[in-house]
């Protein structure tokens, strides 16, 4: 479903992302961790090319991506980017429209789904998310969970072959996180391919097939949760853990 070969990402003089390589099969959930700064949004920005990158490849649903697509190429972009679902840290919804019309925008107008099937389809989506009654309330009126469920539920209205979720969690109040994870947790249970970059142990370790800890730029260790989260291998994992741990405790 995706596959990176040696991507580099350069920000002026810094090296971002480093000689980065991996898979993802179909139906695998990824959780992604790693200390602030490491390139873990850049790596997801990537996947999707709302960044361009130096050097390397992505094959991401289907697509080729490649260092220095631009204007001639913004059709293929826009089909890959409606395959491949993105969610971020800050929600993003339109805040003039009500939640089933943030729904129903993509499907209306870039697949032409007609406005009765594309309205049936958001609902069906605002149900799974809990927000059936919510339909018709404005971002500003609901919380912070709330608009992030509804941001999940417009990204999966384009019928994506894989989702990419940036710290869905992390701007939201404790108590508020839960109910956001519950829903990813049902699509990973669903079978949805889904990178998920989070900072929440506990859920990646409940979640993920495989954790990556991304650190200066690369893949420090790539493995199931009991290896990784449990036992990391590598020195910078071992840290990365050992650091987090001490931080909860203090
Ligand atoms: N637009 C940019 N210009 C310059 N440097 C950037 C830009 N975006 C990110 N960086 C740098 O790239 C590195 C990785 O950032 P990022 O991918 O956001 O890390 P993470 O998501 O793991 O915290 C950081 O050193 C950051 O300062
Ligand atoms: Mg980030």
């Amino acid at each position: 479903m995706i596959s990176v070969r040696t991507l580099c990402k350069r920000h002026g003089d810094r090296s971002v992302l480093e000689n980065v390589s991996a898979e993802v099969r179909k139906g695998e959930t990824i959780a992604i961790v790693g200390p602030s700064g490491g390139g873990k949004s850049t790596l997801l920005r990537c996947l999707n090319y709302l960044e361009s990158f130096d050097s390397g490849s992505v094959k991401i649903a289907g697509f080729e991506l490649r260092p220095g697509m631009a204007g001639g190429d913004a059709k293929t972009l826009r089909q890959m980017r409606s395959r491949v679902g993105m969610v971020f840290q800050q929600f993003n919804l339109f805040p003039h429209l009500s939640a089933i019309d943030n729904i129903t925008l993509a499907p209306r107008i870039v697949k032409r789904v007609e406005t009765a099937k594309a309205e049936a389809l958001a609902l069906e989506l605002l149900t799974k998310v809990g927000l059936r009654d919510r339909a018709s309330s404005f971002p500003h009126e609901l919380s912070g969970g709330q608009q992030q469920r509804v941001a999940i539920a417009r990204a999966l209205a384009q019928e994506p072959d894989v989702l990419l979720f940036d710290e869905p969690t992390s701007a939201l109040d404790p108590e508020m996180r839960d109910d956001v994870m519950e829903v990813i947790r049902d699509l990973a249970k669903g079978g949805m391919t889904m990178l998920v970059v989070t900072h929440e142990m506990q859920f990646a370790h409940d979640i993920a097939s495989r954790v990556w800890v991304i650190d200066k730029g690369t893949i420090a260790e790539d493995g199931p949760p009991s290896q990784v989260v449990d036992d990391p291998q590598t020195p910078i994992a071992r840290e990365f853990f050992a650091r987090l741990r001490s931080a909860k405790r203090d």
